[in-house]
């Protein structure tokens, strides 16, 4: 296996030292390269960038390949459910029966909110969007938290991880009863993470909500699938914020901001109101595709940073949202839109150049919507589920004890030195 790579810059030749990773990955260390030459590398938007060593999540985007600590993410998405593929996430192994038993614990334990934190809701508009909501409650839970803000050990680092992940749900759906104008509903620590979600957002007083056992399942998976994905653009904001030191609650509510985006996390909703827009005769598949190959817009939940073929979650997705919709009745039109669009795009040669597929967003929408959730709240779903990957990552940094600050370097091109002009000489 080669050592070292050779870099020659005005006639001098530089020995790069080379890293290798577990899966034939590998990489030119250019830590010390602007040291010995004066150069620092150029990677607009870090897509050759590698920002650290990480051993959480894999992703070949030639092969569709996708694992969390090395299982294949179709065995998760079949056998595995939500908590357990959080605790694989988190703690690097699938958990014992008994491991398992004592973290849903404390998740029932840690579900409430306290109730000087409830009243943070009020202060926000009716119309707020739930990421905003998410976003600064998530941070303001650190307030309640102050024992938690240096975490020094596992056990700090369990206490955190456990209430982010157990409150999270709580405070998304709060949002959206929020939104509503509708009693909060309190979590019911008998039933399991993804019904006591879909209780909080649908139940009303005196009478529960009860989701099929298939919509539960379409949730858990739907959850797993966007468990991680290694150094996307949140997760990569979730490690920088947290390289200042900053604590958990902040560095993942910066993630939620960073999720936000319609190219990343947003892009689900997006893709709903493509297909709405179809459906509602306001332009055809065939304009959709055209528009996208003149520029005009972009084909919302196809094209990926990573995946330049299939990418394996939306493989998934395609089949369960189908799934769901058979078993629920629930007949979405939108669905063989999708279809038709997905179909098209793949066998025009824009896509096929490009190599351009469904990403894990082209789908998911259909599930959300199926479940009966509201179009605002589809990020606020993807951070719920993104949260494990999250605090594992930064865990992971915090382990590290060659961590450095983050602070990517830059190509100046602004004006040179100039004196300053007193306002009346300008
Ligand atoms: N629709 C139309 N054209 C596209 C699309 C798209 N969705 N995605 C990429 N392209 C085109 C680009 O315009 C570019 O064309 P060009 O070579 O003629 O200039 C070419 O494909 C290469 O694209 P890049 O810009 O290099 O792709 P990049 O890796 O920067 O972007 C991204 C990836 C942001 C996901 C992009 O594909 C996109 O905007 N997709 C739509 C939004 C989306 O679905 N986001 C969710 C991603 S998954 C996630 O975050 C969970």
């Amino acid at each position: 296996m080669t050592k070292t790579a050779y870099l020659t810059i005005d006639g001098t030749t530089y020995e790069l030292p080379l890293i290798h990773g577990v899966e034939n990955d590998a990489a030119v260390d250019i830590s010390g390269l602007r040291e010995v030459s004066g150069h620092i590398t150029y990677d607009p938007g870090f897509g050759n960038t590698g920002s650290c060593e990480s051993a959480i999540t894999f992703v070949s985007g030639e092969k569709g390949q996708l694992r969390y600590r090395g299982y294949p993410i179709e065995q998760l998405a079949e056998k595995s459910t939500f908590i357990e593929t959080a605790m694989l996430l988190i703690f690097g192994e699938l958990p014992t029966r008994e491991e398992r038993n004592k973290f849903r614990d404390m998740l029932s334990e840690q579900e409430l909110l306290h109730e000087g934190l409830k009243h943070h809701f009020d202060g926000f508009p009716s119309k707020g969007h739930p990421m905003a909501i998410l976003s600064a409650v998530i941070n303001s839970l650190g307030c309640y938290h102050p024992d938690l803000l240096e975490i020094e050990n596992d056990e700090e680092f369990v206490k955190a991880a456990s209430k982010i992940i157990s409150k999270v749900r709580t405070i998304a759906a709060f949002s959206y009863r929020k939104s509503l104008g509708m009693p909060f509903m309190y979590p019911d620590p008998k039933l399991s993470y993804c019904r006591n979600f879909l209780h909080m957002m649908f139940s009303i007083p005196y009478k529960a909500f009860e989701p099929t056992d298939e919509a539960v399942k379409a949730l858990s998976q739907f959850l797993i699938l966007h468990a991680d994905h290694e150094q996307n653009c949140s997760c990569s904001t979730v490690r920088m914020v947290g390289s200042s030191q900053a604590n958990l609650f902040a560095s993942v509510s910066a993630g939620i901001c960073a999720l936000w985006g319609r190219l990343h996390g947003g892009a689900n909703a997006a893709v709903i109101e493509m297909l709405r827009g179809i459906r509602d005769g306001e332009y055809s598949v065939k304009d959709v595709v055209e528009k996208v190959k003149r520029k005009e817009m972009l084909l919302m939940g196809f094209g990926h940073r990573i995946y330049k073929g299939f990418d394996p979650r939306a493989k998934i997705l395609k089949e369960s949202a189908h799934k769901l919709l058979v078993n629920t009745g629930h007949d979405d039109e939108l669905l063989d839109i999708a279809l038709e669009l997905s179909e098209t795009a793949l066998a025009d040669e824009y896509f096929i150049e490009r190599r351009l597929y469904p990403n894990v967003d082209f789908y998911s929408g259909l599930i959300l919507r199926a479940l009966g959730i509201p179009l605002n709240m589809f990020p606020v779903m993807f951070a719920i589920g993104r949260m494990p990957g999250w605090i594992a990552h930064w865990w992971e940094d915090r382990q590290n004890p060659e961590l450095r600050l983050h602070r990517p370097r830059q190509v100046y091109v602004g004006p040179t030195e100039r004196d300053y002009v007193p306002l009346d000489e300008r």
